[in-house]
């Protein structure tokens, strides 16, 4: 009780003192109020086997907390469906003024034209001779909105109004074509030599508590359109990371994109899915969190900001049922958000955060970077290299990428320069 008081109002001094009061009010931002916390750790396996190589990591542990974050956090998901059919929708080869070729494509996930379905848009650098690397990310828009390109579909799902006012009886109109292009610099990712794939969050569940009877989670349910999902089902984030999964599936077929090469990313909700479809799948080759904060990349122990009580109310739809056990209750999670970035071990990950976006606890997210590095050192990578956390807009790592940019929480083309130059490091470029 005591403790709740001091949280309250530690959240209100700083809120006053430093006008962060864009930060939802009620939480802790005091780094003072902190709880004592002890990470569970990535190397000790219930049964309490120390794991001390990547053999071990590989065929025990791994799969272990794979399955621990399926069952308590984001919930099972499908495998890819066996009738799963892709169709090119349209191929402009002088896209951009000439300089990418750009597909659309529809992914019929049950094969089945009354189905399920996601709308890939895909950018191609003309300037290519070779299979490119390629980013993968969700937008929270759709595919008409990371680009002003005026022949691009209007995407035609359920969408929420955010900013600009441009969607009527959530339907998409044409006021909102580029209206998230700040987000998505196409023309310098294809400049560097990069494909970009994108596709609508909305296309795999609508981001609303009864989204899912609109989305794949109904649809690939085995009773059909009102399924009663046992407690570790996969939740909205697992459908959106299950999607991306699928996005990668169709870019394996394309012969222009390298797809062991294949960086997956996301802005924080998005975020948060990023680091679970590449947690869960070993293809992605490169994992980017921007901003994801709680159920993402940061630890929820700290208690910082943003906790999973919060998520559990606000976003009842997004987890497992299983992770409503853990509000207020952090520390029985029998797992915590290193954990999850240690499962991308040894691939590259990077973990992105903003000074102003404390909501998503910047330092709980460095800090899970951190905590995930005795992972990466089984394969003789020194994980993020660096410690304490690096003032702002000073990138750092190795195979742990980690930077805090000055200002709020958004994905920017600051954001984006680290990631280009991090896969151009990883890639070899
Ligand atoms: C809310 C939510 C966060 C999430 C964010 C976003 O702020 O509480 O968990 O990351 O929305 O997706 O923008």
């Amino acid at each position: 009780m005591k403790q709740k008081f001091c949280l309250a109002t530690g959240a209100l001094l700083i809120a006053g003192v430093t006008g962060i009061l864009s930060q939802p009010a009620g939480a802790n931002y005091d780094e003072a109020n902190v709880p004592v916390y002890t990470l569970p750790d990535p190397l000790v396996c219930p049964d309490g086997t120390v794991v001390t190589n990547a053999v071990g990591w590989q065929e025990k542990r791994r799969p272990e907390l794979v399955r621990l974050f399926e069952e308590q956090v984001y919930g099972r998901a499908p495998e890819r469906p066996r009738a799963m059919r892709f169709e090119t929708i349209s191929v402009v080869t002088n896209a951009l003024g000439g300089r990418a070729t750009r597909k659309e494509v529809a992914i019929w996930f049950t094969g089945k034209k009354d189905g399920p379905s996601m709308n890939l848009l895909l950018y191609l650098p003309n300037a290519a001779r070779q299979p490119v690397p390629a980013f993968l990310g969700l937008s929270f828009n759709g595919n008409h909105a990371i680009t002003s390109e005026p022949d691009v579909r209007l995407s035609d799902r359920w969408l929420v109004e955010r900013k600009g006012g441009c969607v009527t009886n959530n339907r998409a109109t044409d006021a909102c074509r580029g209206s998230e292009t700040s987000r998505w610099p196409v023309e310098k990712i294809l400049a560097r030599g990069y494909a970009l794939a994108t596709a609508y969050y909305g296309d795999l569940e609508p981001d609303f508590a009864e989204g899912w009877k609109q989305g794949v989670r109904a649809a690939l349910s085995p009773t059909g359109a009102n399924p009663t999902f046992p407690p570790d089902a996969w939740g909205a984030i697992g459908a959106w990371a299950w999607g991306l999964s699928r996005a990668l599936d169709y870019l394996e077929t394309e012969r222009p994109v390298n797809a062991n090469h294949v960086a997956v990313l996301g802005h924080s909700r998005l975020g948060k899915t990023a680091l679970w479809a590449g947690a869960r799948d070993e293809r992605f080759a490169i994992v980017i969190s921007n901003d994801s904060g709680e159920g993402g990349a940061a630890l929820a122990r700290r208690r910082f900001g943003e906790r999973t009580a919060d998520l559990n109310r606000a976003f009842p739809h997004w987890f497992s049922g299983n992770f409503k056990k853990y509000s207020g209750r952090e520390d029985d999670l029998p797992v915590d958000q290193h954990e999850l970035l240690a499962l991308i071990a040894p691939r590259p990950v990077y973990v992105a955060s903003a000074t102003e976006d404390l909501w998503a606890d910047p330092r709980g997210e460095f800090l899970a970077a951190k905590a995930a590095e005795p992972v990466y050192q089984l394969f003789g990578q020194p994980g993020l290299g660096v410690n304490p956390q690096p003032a702002a807009d000073q990138p750092v790592g190795d195979a742990i990428g980690y930077h805090l940019r000055s200002g709020k929480h958004e994905l920017t083309d600051y954001d984006w320069a680290q990631y280009l130059n991090f896969a151009d490091r990883h890639f070899h470029r």
